[in-house]
């Protein structure tokens, strides 16, 4: 593969490498995976929706899944069917499609440690050609003081009781001792010595409140590795899951692969609970600009010779940006320009001595290029006289299956962009299917037209035809100010939390995409909106319309259950 420097020189952690002996699952077999590489477990779809106001519906979520399996995970955590019949169903559905498509993930699905939310699970799940089941409990004591009130000996019992029910109904089972990074390491041995006597296939290892650091971590997984069977006999995978509270989760992931781990949990863009989980695409670029360490690291030397091709994880690289760019604008959570792998500015050189030496010599400023990850594709894909049929088989090859409503939906916004934008992009198509799948379900509140009125001696004024007039200090606010009044005589009382604009493409006539998060204070929930226009404030009032019919659409539904908030 081309596209990435890799002569250098390799220094050794210090840390003595672990080698794990792996037994192909059901799964490698059916799918032809290796069964020695790094199995991507991604949970975009739970825990990187526990992200405030990142919640998608069950049509974004399996859109996203299609895509994740695009991408090459491994094992796809679909949601907590328990949480409420939207996500049920949501993990139903994806389970149902893409669990069983031409080499399909593992289709997974969380519950916590009751029979209650195992069996719903295992209901969801069932459909998948692969399905497991997640099921966690907490095993430190601060956990089982204060969430759980249990004490050592009765969570014991309970991982007994509930991994062997899952046992019963689902092969394939994962634990995950909560907060495992923040216990008492006997304890935590002691945990998983009953979850495997109980028929657990995978133990996890989370960091939850992203404590840990990488030297700990790795004495850590060296120590389960150690006293709990299973492990080295290659009939139990290590797993690790963590959050990103001190930044180090990637580092800290690539510290217990030293030590035995072979599976990890990961979201695209690391969106998740608070400062987020460990990124998918760091750990897989870490893995993939690394590989000639990593390699040795996992015992792999025909890869660290040159003699194989073979890569550490199943992931296809060039899906990278596109999976981010997508994941962005069905959740809402807008990706820093200066993020690793996947910002606007991951590639850019901007200093005159280094954009010098990076035309002599890219290596000297560049570890990997754009077009590895697929985030130099913005090549031109349909113009003003394309006709239908180009325009679904585009976004069929782009991952985006859409139904005939759909469909006719997304042609008229490509009709009249391309009345508005010489040049169609890919970037372009998925910002026009992106929004669309946004407004999916019924909608509240119909934006017909914006008009604005500036200039540099004016006050701005806005028109916004959704019903009434009104004025205030810029643009886009004076149409917000519109908005808010007339929903608020249908009953909504939100407030803005968070606006921000960027363009898809480069070039004056690009489109301005506009993501929002807004605040219901009935219902104290966060709901985002996600909008593209060649005109930023009619992109900006439509993300804002659309955040709204996601308030007005959740009114009378249930708070979901959170699955580490609420003991069960
Ligand atoms: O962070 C965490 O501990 C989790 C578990 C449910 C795996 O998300
Ligand atoms: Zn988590």
């Amino acid at each position: 593969m081309t596209g990435v420097s890799v002569s250098h020189q390799e220094i050794s952690s210090g840390r003595p490498v672990v080698r794990v002996p792996i037994k192909p699952t059901a799964h490698d077999l059916a799918t032809g995976r290796d069964p020695e590489r790094v199995r991507i477990f991604d949970t975009t779809c739970r825990d990187g929706e526990q992200s405030p106001g990142a919640a998608m519906n069950a049509e974004e979520k399996l859109t996203l899944a299609r895509q994740l399996a695009v991408l090459g995970i491994d094992i796809l955590e679909a949601g907590f069917p328990a949480a409420s019949n939207g996500d049920f169903e949501a993990v139903r559905r994806i389970a149902e499609q893409v669990g069983n498509r031409p080499n399909p993930p593992i289709i997974c699905g969380l519950a916590r440690a009751t029979a209650g939310d195992i069996e719903r699970c295992w209901e969801a799940i069932q459909p998948a050609a692969f399905p497991r089941i997640h099921t966690f409990i907490a095993t430190s004591d601060i956990h089982l003081e204060h969430k759980l009130r249990k004490t050592r000996s009765e969570v014991l019992d309970i991982i007994t009781e509930q991994v062997r029910l899952a046992r019963s109904l689902c092969a394939d089972v994962e634990f995950s001792a909560e907060d495992a990074t923040r216990s008492d390491p006997e304890f935590l041995h002691e945990a998983f010595r009953r979850a495997v006597a109980a028929g657990a296939t995978t133990l996890n290892v989370p960091d939850t409140c992203g404590y840990i650091t990488p030297n700990e971590m790795y004495t850590l997984i060296r120590g389960v590795y150690e006293n709990v069977p299973g492990i080295q006999t290659g009939d139990v995978i290590l797993s690790v899951h963590g959050h990103d509270d001190l930044g180090m989760s990637v580092a800290n992931f690539l510290a217990a692969c030293e030590a035995g781990v072979r599976q990890v949990e990961v979201t695209v863009n690391g969106i998740g609970e608070r400062a987020g989980n460990a990124s998918l695409e760091e750990l897989v670029m870490a893995l993939f600009v690394r590989r000639n360490y990593y390699a040795r690291v996992f015992g792999r030397d025909d890869i660290a010779s040159g003699q194989s091709e073979q890569q550490l994880t199943n992931i296809q690289f060039k899906e990278i940006a596109k999976t981010s760019r997508m994941v962005s604008s069905l959740t809402g959570m807008v990706v820093a320009p200066n993020k690793a792998v996947v910002g606007a500015n991951a590639f850019r050189h901007e200093s005159g001595i280094h954009q010098h030496g990076y035309l002599r010599n890219a290596a000297t400023y560049s570890i990997m290029s754009a077009d590895v990850v697929g985030a130099a594709t913005n090549a031109i894909s349909l113009g003003k006289l394309s006709g239908r049929a180009a325009f679904r088989a585009r976004l069929a090859e782009l991952g985006y299956e859409l139904n005939e409503d759909e469909l006719n939906r997304a042609f008229v916004r490509f009709k009249e962009l391309a009345d508005r934008k010489r040049e169609i992009t890919d970037a372009d198509l998925e910002a026009i299917v992106s929004g669309g799948l946004k407004e999916i379900g019924v909608e509240h509140f119909k934006l017909k037209r914006v008009q604005v009125q500036c200039g540099s001696a004016s006050i701005p004024t806005a028109t916004v035809t959704l019903l009434v007039m009104e004025t205030g200090k810029e643009e886009t606010d004076a149409a917000y100010c519109a908005v808010n009044a007339v929903v608020a005589q249908h009953g909504l009382d939100v407030e803005l939390l968070e606006y921000s604009v960027s363009s898809v493409t480069s070039g004056i006539d690009s489109l301005g995409e506009v993501m929002v998060r807004v605040r219901d204070r009935r219902m104290n929930r966060i709901f985002s909106g996600y909008a593209a226009d060649t005109d930023v404030v009619t992109a900006s009032v439509q993300a804002f319309v659309n955040a709204l019919n996601r308030c007005s659409r959740n009114t009378n539904t249930p708070q979901p259950i959170h699955p580490q908030h609420s003991s069960a």
